[in-house]
């Protein structure tokens, strides 16, 4: 399949998904796609900028099949899901070889699973979700389409993370706890309450942090 790579940050996500699937013999690597014009001459691995979000319909018409999602930021992931998929390319499943998914798990397409992550039986993985590396997903856990889970997370059995949510470094989130859509939980956080949509929560156990309005990863070039 003849892929692009969405991000181009050579300290970011971008180096890390070429590092681990871009080897594969399934995938050849045609070049970066990236939003910001300024970081049009980037390049990762040897790999160059070839195009913005604009230019998705003018590379699926040149051969290219599919997206790989080379960022780590939470906000943002589903419009750019949508802009991949309006213009017709596919989003593969990256799954680690090291990581484990059970049976009864399902993983949807654009989800990423990192080396050691693991997805336990029932769990559901949304369309472009990141599951980063060492993070485990217990059963029955959604993790709604474009959240980001940072490495060494845990989900606990039957918590849901919303749409576009993010959750930071071996963070915990307790059972049946939900995690509202493009919510921030900070790394290191025990989460035993369920966190409203938009919010940030930081600390054992996890309370809302007083200085609201940003987010740690808002940039889709993360
Ligand atoms: C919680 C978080 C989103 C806050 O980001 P931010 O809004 O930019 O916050 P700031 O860095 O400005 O810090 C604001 C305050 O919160 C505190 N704080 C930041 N992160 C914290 C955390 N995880 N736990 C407890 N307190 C935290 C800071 O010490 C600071 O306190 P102060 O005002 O008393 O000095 C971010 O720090 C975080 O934990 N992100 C997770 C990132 C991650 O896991 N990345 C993995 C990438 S591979």
């Amino acid at each position: 399949m003849r892929v692009i790579v969405y991000g181009s940050r050579a300290d970011g996500h971008a180096t890390v998904v070429i590092e681990l699937f871009g080897q594969q013999a399934e995938y050849e690597l045609i070049g970066l796609v990236d939003d910001h014009p300024e970081n049009s001459r980037r390049s990762v691995c040897g790999l160059k900028v070839i195009g913005t979000r604009n230019d998705l319909c003018a590379l699926a018409d040149s051969g290219v099949e599919g997206v790989l999602l080379g960022f780590g930021a939470a906000r943002g992931r589903a419009d750019i899901i949508a802009a991949i998929e309006h213009a017709g390319l596919a989003l593969p499943v990256l799954r680690h070889p090291s990581s484990h998914v059970s049976a009864s798990a399902s993983l949807s397409p654009g989800s990423q699973l990192l080396p050691g992550a693991a997805v336990g039986p029932g769990a559901c993985i949304a369309r472009g979700a990141l599951v980063n590396t060492g993070a485990i997903v217990e059963h029955d856990v959604k993790v709604e389409q474009g959240a980001v889970i940072n490495p060494g997370a845990v989900l606990t059995g039957r918590c849901v993370v919303g749409p576009e949510s993010e959750i930071g470094a071996g963070a915990v989130v307790l059972p049946d706890v939900e995690v509202g859509s493009r919510a921030v939980v900070g790394a290191g956080a025990v989460v035993t309450r369920s966190v409203p949509p938009n919010t940030i929560v930081v600390g054992v156990p996890a309370r809302v942090q007083p200085a609201q309005g940003r987010s740690a990863t808002g940039q889709a070039e993360d």
